[in-house]
């Protein structure tokens, strides 16, 4: 199997308001770096190791404000660092790409941005355990009244039970899309934007335009 070139993004997020395509995109994308022959793993959170899909179900079942803030953010922490030993660093190791479907910017947006100014604690948090950047965060921009409009329609068909979040609602989503824009500013080096008001196709051409240029 090929090792991705010595500049190549081996570790990439998926960032961006639920709805957004982002899941979508990073299937792609990883179909397209199997294709030419990487080894990649996909993989997303909250979860992607059997424990940390435990504490998944903790996360996103159940009522709205079943978990104090501090308490969802040590969760998702929990889930996070077991993410990391379990999945992504072992992955990394042995030179695989690894593709995650969200990664620590949703905390600093979901759990920093949204609830009344605990990015301080955020970033503490995560560089006490887990201290970790990817090389490559994608970040799909939607209109969040579509992007919600997407999630509703997808939760009557197969997803009834993982709604905690997204029954926050609109004002909470023109927060988060917000969030993650500043993001994308706090960190140029790693962060781009990506248009998601538009069809797939002509996203993940982007998306693929961006992995040559980062491995260039
Ligand atoms: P996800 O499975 O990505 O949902 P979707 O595919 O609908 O975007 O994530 C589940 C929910 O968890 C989502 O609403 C975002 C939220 N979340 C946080 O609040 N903080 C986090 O650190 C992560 C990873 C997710």
């Amino acid at each position: 199997m090929p090792s991705p070139g010595a500049g190549s993004p081996r570790f990439i997020s998926f960032e961006g308001v639920d709805g957004s395509g982002k899941s979508t995109q990073a299937r792609q994308l990883a179909a397209h770096l199997t294709a030419q022959n990487h080894d990649v793993v996909l993989t997303r959170e909250p979860g992607g190791a059997p424990g940390a899909e435990e504490i998944r179900r903790l996360l996103v079942e159940g009522a709205p404000g079943r978990w104090s803030p501090e308490t969802e953010l040590l969760l998702f922490t929990a889930a996070r660092r077991d993410h990391l030993e379990r999945t992504i660093t072992p992955a990394l190791e042995r030179g695989a790409v690894v593709i995650s479907d969200r990664f620590a910017d949703s905390t600093r947006v979901y759990q920093g941005a949204t609830r009344g100014g605990r990015a301080e604690i955020v970033d503490q948090l995560h560089r006490l355990m887990i201290g970790r950047e990817p090389d490559l965060t994608v970040i799909i921009d939607m209109d969040p009244a579509q992007a919600l409009a997407r999630t509703q329609s997808r939760q009557s068909d197969n997803a009834p039970d993982e709604s905690r979040f997204e029954s926050f609602g609109l004002e909470f989503q023109h927060t988060l899309r917000q969030g993650f824009l500043d993001l994308a500013q706090r960190w140029p080096d790693r962060c781009r934007v990506i248009d998601g008001n538009r069809p797939a196709e002509s996203v993940s051409e982007d998306i693929r335009a961006l992995w040559e240029s980062f491995s260039a």
